[in-house]
């Protein structure tokens, strides 16, 4: 493992009220590089991405012990807001806002009152989000015009529009049908040549086409986390191996 690493927790904890869901997990996420978190469903996956930029801060008994660190940083140190402009997130289901597609975009560049052309921010976010040449000619129309697939894409759009150092994408095309799902995976591999992406996902096929490293999740431990052709061709732990060959989950 080598490159820069731009978030790191540091045995970390965390329960809800009372329950531990994360359980003494150390690992590091590299810079423009895209970390997959796998595990069977309610290993703790989502509890984990969303710590990243502090989105169970309002969980009601929600606790987290131990250090999550940004770019060196105690991310509890740092102020929300700044944090969740440099690390976005985007969702299992596509969730634009009920506007046009063009103000989806530019809404979260107003309210931080950046003074670029929001023209120029549309248009290149878009392309970034590989979405521009299929609603270049409609940006005014409502965002839920738009396919599932491409509400995504919105989204990515919208989260690019911040300008992020990272992005969390949480299950991102379990909504999607395949086609969707690889436009998706084509575009993370494109995101993240600007980007650190870190991506939690159930579909162990995904991990494997667009992962440079993947952690392994059981019960809200990382069982393994290594180099993702390792990982899936020659995995250390009988769990892993016992969960990637289909064994369980
Ligand atoms: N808001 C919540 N309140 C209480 N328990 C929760 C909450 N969210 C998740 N959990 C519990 O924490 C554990 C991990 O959940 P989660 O992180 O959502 O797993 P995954 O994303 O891997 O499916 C599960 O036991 C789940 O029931
Ligand atoms: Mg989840």
């Amino acid at each position: 493992m080598s490159g820069n690493v731009v978030i790191s927790t540091k045995q970390v904890n965390m329960f809800y009220s009372g329950k531990q869901a994360i359980k003494d997990v150390t690992v590091n996420v590299y810079e423009n590089l895209v970390t997959a978190i796998i595990g069977p469903s309610g290993c703790g996956k989502s509890t984990l991405l969303r710590s990243f930029n502090r989105m169970n801060d309002f969980v009601e008994g929600f606790s987290v012990h131990g250090d999550i660190l940004y770019r060196g940083q105690n991310i509890n140190a740092q102020d929300v807001t700044e944090l969740r402009k440099r690390v976005g997130m985007v969702f299992q289901r596509p969730n634009p806002f009920p506007k046009t597609i063009y103000e989806n975009i530019t809404w979260g560049p107003k309210i931080h009152g950046r003074k670029d052309n929001l023209d120029e921010v549309v248009e290149d976010s878009l392309k970034r989000a590989a979405l521009w040449d299929e609603v270049k000619d409609r940006l005014h129309s409502f965002a839920f015009s738009l396919s599932g697939g491409q509400q995504q894409r919105l989204c990515i759009a919208r989260t690019v529009a911040m300008k992020p150092d990272v992005i969390l994408m949480d299950e991102p095309c379990s909504a999607l049908d395949p086609k969707s799902t690889t436009r998706i995976e084509d575009l993370i591999n494109d995101l993240k040549k600007e980007y650190t992406i870190v991506i939690v996902t159930h579909n162990m096929q995904q991990a494997a086409r667009v992962s440079d490293h993947t952690a392994f999740f059981y019960e809200g431990e990382m069982v393994e986390f290594g180099e993702t052709d390792s990982i899936f061709t020659n995995p250390k732990k009988k769990q892993t191996e016992d969960y990637i060959t289909g064994r369980f989950g």
